[in-house]
């Protein structure tokens, strides 16, 4: 299976300075890769430097196997962009700005223009000037996706969208997939990442630092249990059992974590009289933090 996107050592400094290291990844068929990082990560270089807007310094490009510089007419056709800093002429209409794009593309139907509009709540009739960064976000979003691409690069999609349109954002992105569409979506939001995404590559002062299954790191991760014991509280008990760790009591609680069977656990606490249980998992945001923060020490 060819890889929709892949880069091998992928490096774009301005000038001396820092924009991407050495980024080799790859986003395969038919995924939602998400792309995360905090500001000034690289996100952006990334991005520009696939669409061929930017040269890299060293290594290369490939979407859809062809090369991202040589081969970057054939590539355009088949993908929708949305860039960070969505803007067009601004004293155009929303509908004027789409048709203009559709007639470049060779589209001549714009029903899925109108029903992405409507689901996104964009005024088209309003000059692209007058709107919101949000309102014009919409158009954005709806010129990236209404020819339906098979490719859809987004750059930070959901900035300035309200919540509501946040999640009806990470609806459609989810049926671009399910028609077969490949997704690749930067973000420094961990919560829309973790709900949106299949796998997520971290990027750190211009470094691939990890890639991860969101479904896999979940099911990885251990749990969380604080168990608040009515009679004696049976704190050495559990902490002699397999995969609890972090064990500490607060008066009559006992709290630690578990990897692995939770069923000895489970069982052990039942010998008790128990108050008060509570099982939970660490948030993906709490897991990739403990990356970044691995990555520092
Ligand atoms: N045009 C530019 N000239 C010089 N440095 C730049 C330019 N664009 C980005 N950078 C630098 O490259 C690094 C990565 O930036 P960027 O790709 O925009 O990050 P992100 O999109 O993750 O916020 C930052 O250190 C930024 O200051
Ligand atoms: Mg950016």
């Amino acid at each position: 299976m060819t890889a929709v996107v892949q880069t091998d050592r992928l490096t774009k400094r301005y000038g001396g300075a820092r924009g991407i290291e050495d980024l080799s990844m790859t986003v395969r068929p038919g995924e939602i890769f998400g792309f995360l990082g905090p500001n000034g990560a690289g996100k952006t270089t990334t991005i520009r430097t696939l669409l061929d807007l930017l040269h890299p310094t060293s290594g290369s490009a490939r979407l859809f196997g062809l090369d991202s510089h040589r081969d970057s007419r054939a590539i355009r056709a088949r993908l929708g962009n949305l860039p960070g800093d969505f803007s067009y002429e601004p004293r155009v209409t929303g509908r004027a700005a789409l048709e203009h794009v559709a007639a470049l593309r060779g589209v001549r139907d714009l029903r899925r223009a109108d029903a992405l509009a409507e689901r996104f709540r964009a005024d088209l009739s309003r000059r692209i000037g007058d709107l919101s960064r949000g309102n014009r976000q919409k158009v954005g979003l709806i010129q990236a996706l209404f020819h339906e691409p098979e490719l859809l690069i987004l750059d930070e999609p959901t900035g300035g969208l309200d919540p509501l349109m946040q999640e009806e954002f990470l609806a459609v992105i989810g049926e671009e997939r399910d028609r077969g569409a490949t997704v690749l979506l930067s973000s420094h939001d961990l919560d829309e990442v973790q709900r949106a995404c299949d796998r997520v590559a971290m990027v750190r002062d211009g470094r691939l630092i990890a890639v991860e299954d969101v479904a896999a790191m979940r099911a990885r991760a251990h749990r969380e249990v604080s168990v608040r014991f009515a009679g004696p509280v049976a704190a050495a008990e559990l902490a002699a059992l397999p995969g609890v760790t972090d064990l500490r009591t607060t008066a009559d609680t006992v709290h630690f974590h578990v990897s692995g069977p939770i069923d000895p656990v489970i069982k052990a606490i039942a010998r008790h009289e128990v108050g008060d249980l509570e099982v939970t998992r660490p948030t993906l945001e709490e897991l990739f933090l403990s990356y970044y923060r691995a990555g520092t020490a």
